[in-house]
């Protein structure tokens, strides 16, 4: 369904630090119109304005409409997901993970009805669990919600990659499969400097190295910034998703999917390579894995389990 002006239309729900690049880096592809959507009142129209007033200096015509509703939403194309909240001081993963299934069951619920034939891309975290979320909250099939995690993780293991081995990014490939958290598995073996794999270009303890500060890529960016996590990549990684999707580019790349038996695991959302296009995810590639690369998966799909089940016992005990 188009948006207005012919357009494609991609809603943006939460117009915080990772909305806000999503909105921007959108708009500037210049194919689409976008519509931020946030609880705090005049934030969203405030962050819209001023992105329409940036238009004008880079040359782009996308509609960029804030909105504290979902009536702008209606006929989306997308829908990306980053509303939630960070931990805070005293509180603790199940607060949190309460307080955040709420949110994505809250907008997910409010955003189909307008836009049923929409594609939900979920940032919210703990992601993994949050795809599942939206999932039961949409009643989609598992084509149409996806999970953003391992595009960004590849992304930062890509950067550390052409930092050690002094080489231009653009030449370098990178997989990361698994849960986002810290039991990720960044795939070395199947990660490349222009086909060359890069256990022939480093020593092993290089690549356990680069593999470790992959996997905790995130919370270094945390510690470094004190408050708030990392914006920018996440919000670019929504954006090559968001082009694949709507440009029927088929980029392969890893996204938290529901697998249905692939790999072995069933009815969990785990990051592993898609093919994202117009119908959303067209294919899931399985991948040959070692003994120990199988069994670091297991683990993280494991860690992915333990969240749904805490979910679960969440949702039949009330808040105190
Ligand atoms: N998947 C990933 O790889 C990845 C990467 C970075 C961040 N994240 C996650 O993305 C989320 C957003 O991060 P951020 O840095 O943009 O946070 P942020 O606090 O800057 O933005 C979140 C926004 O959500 C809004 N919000 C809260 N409840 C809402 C509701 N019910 N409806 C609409 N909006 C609501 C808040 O007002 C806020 O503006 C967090 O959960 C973060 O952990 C995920």
């Amino acid at each position: 369904m188009a948006g207005a002006g012919g357009r494609r239309k991609v809603t943006v729900i939460g117009a915080g630090m990772v909305g806000g690049v999503v909105a921007q880096m959108l708009a500037m592809r210049d194919y689409a119109d976008v519509v931020l959507v946030d609880v705090v009142e005049g934030m969203p129209q405030g962050k819209a304005l001023d992105m329409m007033q940036m238009g004008t200096l880079i040359g782009f015509d996308s509609n960029i409409t804030g909105s504290n509703g979902y009536d702008e939403s209606a006929g989306s194309d997308v829908v990306v997901i980053t509303s939630g909240i960070a931990r805070k001081p005293g509180m603790s993963r199940d607060d949190l993970l309460r307080t955040n299934m709420g949110i994505v069951e809250s907008v997910t619920k409010q955003i189909v009805p307008g836009s049923p034939n929409a594609i939900i891309v979920v940032v919210s975290n703990p992601l993994d669990a949050m795809c599942h979320v939206a999932f039961d909250a949409a009643g989609f099939r598992r084509e149409r919600i996806i999970g953003m995690a391992g595009v960004l993780d590849s992304a930062r293991f890509r950067t550390f990659i052409a930092m050690e081995l002094d080489v231009s990014v653009e030449d370098v490939t990178a997989m990361v499969l698994g849960g986002h958290g810290d039991t990720m598995v960044p795939l070395s073996r199947y990660s490349t400097v222009n086909g060359i794999p890069i256990p022939e270009l480093m020593t092993a303890d290089r690549v356990a190295a680069i593999e470790q500060r992959t996997a905790s890529g995130g919370a270094e960016i945390v510690s470094l910034l004190k408050t708030g996590s990392a914006y920018y990549a996440p919000g670019m990684s929504v954006v090559e998703m968001v082009d694949s999707l709507l440009l029927d580019k088929k980029r392969v790349v890893p996204c938290s999917v529901l697998l249905k038996g692939e790999y072995g695991i069933m009815n969990l959302f785990v990051g592993v390579p898609v093919k994202l296009g117009a119908n959303g995810v067209e294919q899931i590639f399985e991948l040959e894995l070692t003994e120990s690369e199988r069994a670091a998966l297991k683990q993280s799909s494991g860690a992915v389990k333990e969240l749904v089940e805490a979910m679960a016992a969440l949702k039949s005990k009330p808040a105190a």
